[in-house]
């Protein structure tokens, strides 16, 4: 039995992946909202999923979901998705140790603590780890392990298992770094990419649009190392380094560091504004699924 601890974006889209993989899943989140929301959500994402050929069944199973903690008792793994506050994050631990057995797991999406800032205060902190998906989690396969001081060696390889059981890619990550890994690559990109509207430099939409058909297609496919390897043709990356090590070092010292003050907000939201204005947000997510549908059979066919 999987316990998702925290019902909202992130435990609703865990909840439907394992689900769709037969498993028995059981939600506790305080608000009692949260029953309704994740039968929508289900509504919406069964049929993505099985085109993922990751459900089988046509029907959607039920899936209990509660607003006591008392009904974590059986399971055995517990998906954490509570609120990204520390505070909260260790009382919900406290509280839940009393309840599961003391071999089940607890594995958080948390994106922006570190597993020994969850830990302290634990009884078992060795089954304490970081499990950081990308939204939407039942689309998005990776999952980033991040193990804290205290967190069992045992504990790494049962949460890989784990993650392969459910056909995600689970990433080791092999020191505790703010944002891990994933987090930390889209905020150097973000970062520049906040600038640039900082400094006049492009608007918001033509840096998304840059994004999307440029480097963006590249992406999907491999990573940097890679991409570069293939950029530095015969020579391969060692040529790459080479011939333009030294242009991206010249890039690295240019980099922007805005600062979020209110007229940059105003101005990111009013260009965001001005890009989505011939579409609705409801929309766009609708093809973003569809999109990453076809993305995944297509990287599946090609062998990426
Ligand atoms: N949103 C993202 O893109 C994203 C991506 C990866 C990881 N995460 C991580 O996932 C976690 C959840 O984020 P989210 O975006 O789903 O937030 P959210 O606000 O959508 O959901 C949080 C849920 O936790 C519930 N909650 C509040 N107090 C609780 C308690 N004491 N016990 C149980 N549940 C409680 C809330 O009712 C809510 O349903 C965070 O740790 C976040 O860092 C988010």
């Amino acid at each position: 039995v999987i316990g998702i601890l925290g019902g909202g974006l992130i435990g609703q889209s865990w909840a439907s992946l394992f689900l769709a993989h037969g498993a028995e899943v059981v939600i506790v989140d305080p608000d009692p909202g949260v029953e309704d929301q994740m039968a929508a959500f289900l509504t919406s994402a069964w049929p993505n999923l099985r085109a993922l050929g990751l459900a089988t069944d046509e029907d959607i199973p039920t899936i209990k979901v509660s607003t006591d903690m008392a009904d974590l008792a059986d399971v055995d793994w517990v998906q954490e998705n509570a609120p990204d506050r520390i505070g909260v994050k260790r009382d919900l631990i406290a509280q839940l140790e009393q309840v599961i057995g003391p071999d089940a797991v607890i594995a958080s999406s948390s994106s922006s603590l570190m597993p020994s800032d969850i830990q302290p205060g634990a009884c078992h902190p060795g089954r304490i780890l970081v499990a950081h998906p990308m939204n939407p989690p039942h689309m998005v396969p990776m999952v980033e392990l991040v193990a804290g001081a205290a967190t069992e060696p045992g504990v790494m390889d049962r949460a890989e298992a784990f993650y392969h059981r459910f056909n995600r890619v689970p990433i080791r990550v092999k020191k505790e770094v703010r944002g891990h890994l994933a987090n930390r690559l889209t905020a150097a990109l973000y970062r520049e990419a906040v600038h640039m509207v900082a400094e006049g430099i492009a608007d918001v939409g033509d840096i998304d649009k840059a994004i999307a058909a440029g480097p963006g297609m590249r992406w999907a496919l491999m990573g940097p190392h890679l991409i570069y390897h293939l950029g530095g043709g015969a020579g391969g990356y060692a040529g790459y380094l080479e011939h333009l090590g030294p242009t991206q070092e010249a890039r690295w010292q240019e980099l922007g560091h805005p600062v979020l003050d209110e007229a940059l907000k105003a101005k990111l939201v009013a260009g965001l504004e001005t890009e989505l204005r011939d579409m609705d947000p409801d929309t766009l997510r609708e093809r973003r699924d569809a999109a990453l549908v076809a993305l995944a059979g297509i990287k599946r066919d090609y062998g990426f």
